[in-house]
């Protein structure tokens, strides 16, 4: 792997940087989630919900006043970073204090979950994207909107299926909504509970180092990208929209990936040359998958969805390891929020009277409004 070799003030530094194979973790003061938690409240009082216009339409002056300036400036610094060395995600240790009982049992899908219980966690997330600064954004093809903020839960009837509901099979790494143009540019995933301490997995494409010919070949605008298995197998039409793997900057590019949809679905039907470019990239990619960290409850991932893709491992919901016997736990629950740095470029896919829901259904076509 080729070093990299920094330039700072113009000037070029000796230093060699190796390419970042893992993210940047931040362990939270107590006295900073102390602050968080308490801010989190406060504003589920005055405003109930972060989806309240009054809100989130002020969510920046918000972010800047309430959250501590160390988080403040860690998240600034990372919605303005894309060099060789920025890994693409930031895991906060310990950031919010979650009170298990009063979260009380995990229910049984998304769909049963009571937004009650989410609004102060809505709002520590929200808090976060808005100080990138980016804004708070829901998809129609996820959800049909539902919401800013998304409880995943393991789904009993979706346990084999590559989705956030699933959690027989392993998630493999993808960037989020790989078959939107414009999919979000930030990701959190906020972990409430973890008991069976599933490892998440991180993907950066500036794991890689300096580009190489698998790199390069993947601006190509040769690839398809299946919607995922969120919809029902008839909308599975092929759609014949190819685009690149690889976009932005030459050197130091961007990456719209999913792994599952791409290379292991059979209704993928890529060209064998882009089956090959997509098969040599990934024989590269996958040593580089970052495996080591298991989420505790209260930590929380923040991604760039442009330069990092994230997947877990396969678990059995509702039961942890202990002394090598499987015990029952409750099951895992995490919350993801999504975000787009300016509402103004959305608007031509956005819904007429909701500017922060996308309605792209699959490479700039839309759904129905
Ligand atoms: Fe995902």
């Amino acid at each position: 792997m080729k070093p990299i070799y920094m330039e700072m003030n113009g000037h070029a530094v000796n230093t060699i940087v190796p390419p970042p194979l893992s993210p940047l973790v931040i362990q939270i003061t107590p006295r900073e989630a102390n602050r968080i938690n308490v801010v989190g409240d406060m504003l589920v009082r005055e405003f109930g919900s972060c989806e309240n216009p009054a809100y989130i339409s002020e969510l920046h002056l918000n972010a800047f006043q309430l959250l501590p300036e160390r988080i403040v400036k860690i998240l600034s610094n990372f919605g303005t970073d894309f060099s060789a060395a920025q890994y693409g995600a930031i895991i906060f240790k310990g950031l919010i204090h979650v009170d298990q009982e009063d979260l009380g049992p995990t229910p049984s899908s998304w769909q049963q979950m009571d937004p009650a219980k989410l609004y102060r966690y809505g709002f520590i997330s929200s808090l976060l994207h808005g100080v990138v600064p980016s804004k708070p954004v829901q998809y129609f093809a996820q959800r049909k909107g539902g919401g800013l903020i998304h409880a995943v839960i393991p789904d009993e009837k979706m346990s084999y299926t590559q989705t956030g509901s699933g959690s027989k099979t392993d998630l493999f790494v993808h960037t989020e909504d790989a078959f939107l143009f414009n999919q979000a540019d930030f990701l959190s995933f906020l972990f409430l509970r973890n008991e069976e301490g599933v490892p998440s997995s991180l993907y950066s494409i500036r794991s890689h180092g300096e580009m190489n010919d698998n790199l390069k070949a993947l601006f190509k605008p040769i690839y398809k990208c299946p919607k995922d298995a969120n919809y029902a197998l008839e909308d599975f039409q092929g759609e014949d929209v190819t685009t690149s793997v690889l976009y932005g900057n030459e050197a130091r590019p961007f990456i719209r990936f999913d792994a599952a949809e791409q290379i292991y679905n059979e209704q993928a039907d890529q060209s064998p040359e882009a089956m090959e470019h997509l098969v040599n990239f990934w024989e590269e990619a996958q040593p580089l998958i970052y495996n080591d960290y298991v989420p505790d409850a209260g930590d929380l991932i923040f991604v760039n969805n442009h330069l990092c893709a994230h997947g877990r491992n396969a678990f059995l919901a509702g039961f942890r390891k202990e002394n090598g016997v499987m015990v029952k736990c409750e099951r895992r629950m995490m919350l993801r929020m999504m975000s787009k740095t300016s509402l103004i470029n959305i608007q031509s896919v956005a819904h007429t009277d909701d500017p922060y829901l996308i309605m792209e259904e699959h490479y700039g076509s839309l759904f129905k409004k």
